[in-house]
């Protein structure tokens, strides 16, 4: 059984009834091709949401069931999620076994290195362990104690029970903490092609006619039809959609991410109030006061967290924002219980978000209210800014976004521009104020946009400035890479920077992967070119522009096999 969603909305479903199959691509990297002894290691990579959590699940479940890979003795699904509890605790492989699954206790430490065991490594991108494959520690004994993250790198070099197969998935920032002579195997899950959008919604919904008026809507908007792509925003549509479609209520549909997660969150909030207030419910104007508090009161602790990289919290977190558990619990439907079970490592109940997206999000209300409240109290980003404009703030945020190694901070950065739009102002109107951004003002937020320089930021990250462009609701760079994909005189237009981005992510997205890419002959500067690297992942053969030499590592990840031709 699963949840999408916490446990208070969505009921648990079988995983069977609800698992839409995802396109997965593979590579591998050149380097590892040609070491025979490296050890069995798979890396899959998928953005946040798209569906690897329900990929190694489906993969357990058909393993359990007796339907595939029936060659494998013993599957161990561990989350870094879970990891991260016991960080600080000193184990051995075999205690640490124990400890998540204790019908393993049954095996023999001897057994252990005699059958055929698969570990699969859940959201690496989560981990707060700090894999360090420097560290010259050897341990190769199950039964030796060391520090998790020992463990963990021993595993993975194959020191510790070298014929063990090794499954790890991440988002692709994260996933530079393998390194590339410990892989042998590189996967990607794209997500759901247009088919499987469909299917989702299908199989969703029992009322077919609604699922086909939220499929036409879908398709009217082209940013919502290629975010459905990703499994966690077709849930969050569907929930949204569902409640604005079958209720009375009429207005404008959402079309953006920020206006998704917008409504996402009222829904939840009416849908909470409705079935617990119901008898006594108050005056309209002390439900705006305690959803505005308690929203706070929820971005505030998805801010401090996200910036540290935290998505686990205690009852003591909660608190520390003025958060009563239950409140947070019972009222909002975003936050929920998890690891109810009492056992060794988990006495206390720890919380979560339900996705990590719904925390970005937050946090990103939370931020946006502090900026136009100018609470000096907070400072922005470890800085301390005094009343600086609606479009420094933003350039400061997403400067210190785009630094960020791991990405944590850009679906938040995103969040943010989309706040700065006044529909979405209202639509939350009980946190955010009484700002008024001039049109001139989120004018020049697009222009800083558009002009950002990302001279030192990988390709892949400089994406995250086009996602800006479209949450802030300016279209214009995409439309301009529309029309210039239909044109035929291609090389007479200089692409700027950000278009060749839009582009980029245009052709990677696109399910017609491409013969060929030759990226000279674009025409845009050499950081253009650069940018249009990530179109290579979903292209057979390409050609370079001649600064490909100076390309970081991280692009082996990319490459499609046939590329190496
Ligand atoms: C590990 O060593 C390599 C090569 O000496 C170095 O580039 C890298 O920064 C080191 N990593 C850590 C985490 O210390
Ligand atoms: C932050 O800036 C304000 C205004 O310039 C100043 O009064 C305050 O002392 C500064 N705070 C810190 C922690 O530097
Ligand atoms: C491409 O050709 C069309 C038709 O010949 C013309 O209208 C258009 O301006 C050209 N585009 C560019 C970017 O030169
Ligand atoms: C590149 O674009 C510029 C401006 O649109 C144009 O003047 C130039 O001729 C183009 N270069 C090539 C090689 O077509």
């Amino acid at each position: 059984c699963v949840t999408e969603g916490s446990d208070e909305t969505g009921s648990r479903t079988l995983l069977n009834r609800i698992y839409t199959d995802l396109y997965i691509t593979e590579g591998w990297s050149e380097e590892v091709s040609t070491q025979h002894e490296v050890k069995q290691v798979v890396l899959t990579n998928g953005v946040a949401g798209v569906g690897k959590t329900f990929s190694v699940q489906k993969f357990t479940l058909d393993w359990a069931e007796g339907l595939e890979n029936q060659d494998v003795s013993v599957v161990v699904l561990l989350s870094f999620r879970e990891l991260n509890l016991i960080r600080d605790e000193q184990h051995s492989l075999l205690t640490l076994l124990h400890v998540f699954h204790p019908t393993l206790q049954k095996l023999p430490a001897e057994q252990l290195a005699v059958c055929k065991l698969l570990f699969i490594f859940d959201g690496l991108d989560e981990s707060r362990l700090s894999l360090d494959f420097n560290n010259s520690q050897l341990v190769s004994d199950v039964t030796q104690k060391s520090s998790v993250n020992v463990l963990l790198t021993n595993l993975i070099r194959g020191n510790l029970l070298p014929s063990a197969l090794i499954w790890i998935t991440s988002r692709p920032a994260a996933a530079n903490q393998i390194p590339p002579s410990c892989v042998s195997r590189v996967t990607e899950v794209r997500g759901f092609t247009d088919a499987q959008k469909e299917e989702y919604f299908r199989k969703r919904f029992s009322d077919e006619e609604l699922s086909s008026r939220i499929i036409s809507h879908i398709k009217t908007s082209r940013s919502l039809h290629i975010m459905c792509g990703i499994p966690v925003f077709c849930w969050i549509t569907a929930t949204v959609l569902e409640n604005m479609l079958t209720s009375e209520q009429r207005g404008e549909l959402p079309k953006t991410m920020t206006d998704m997660y917008s409504h996402f969150l009222l829904v939840q909030t009416k849908r909470k109030k409705n079935k617990y207030h119901g008898e006594h419910a108050r005056t309209s104007q002390e439900l705006l006061k305690a959803d505005r508090e308690l929203l706070l009161k929820l971005g505030r602790l998805a801010f401090e967290h996200l910036e540290k990289g935290n998505i686990m919290f205690y009852q003591e977190d909660l608190e520390q924002c003025g958060l009563d558990v239950t409140e947070a619990s019972v009222y909002s439907g975003v936050c929920t219980e998890i690891f109810k079970r009492e056992n060794l490592i988990f006495q206390k109940p720890v919380y979560c978000f339900v996705h990590l997206s719904i925390q970005e999000f937050l946090a990103a209300v939370y931020m946006f209210y502090c900026f136009t409240n100018r609470n000096t109290e907070v400072r922005i980003l470890q800085q301390n800014y005094s009343e600086p404009s609606l479009e420094d703030f933003m350039k400061r945020i997403l400067e210190k976004s785009l630094s960020s190694e791991n990405g944590h901070l850009d679906l938040f950065v995103c969040f943010l521009h989309g706040l700065s739009v006044e529909s979405n102002q209202r639509l939350l109107g009980c946190v955010s104020v009484q700002t008024e951004n001039s049109p001139e003002t989120i004018h020049r937020v697009i222009k800083n946009l558009k002009e950002m320089n990302s001279n030192k930021i990988s390709p892949e990250r400089s994406i995250n400035i086009f996602h800006c462009c479209l949450e802030i609701k300016d279209i214009s760079v995409h439309e301009e890479i529309q029309q210039f994909l239909k044109s035929d005189n291609r090389s007479e237009k200089k692409l700027s920077e950000i278009q060749c981005s839009a582009l980029a992510y245009m052709l990677q997205m696109s399910e017609n992967v491409l013969e060929e890419l030759d990226l000279k002959k674009y025409n845009t500067s050499e950081e253009g070119c650069l940018r249009l690297i990530p179109a290579l992942r979903n292209c057979k053969k390409w050609s370079d522009c001649g600064s490909l030499a100076s390309v970081p590592g991280w692009l082996q990840c990319s490459f499609t096999p046939s590329a190496q031709e």
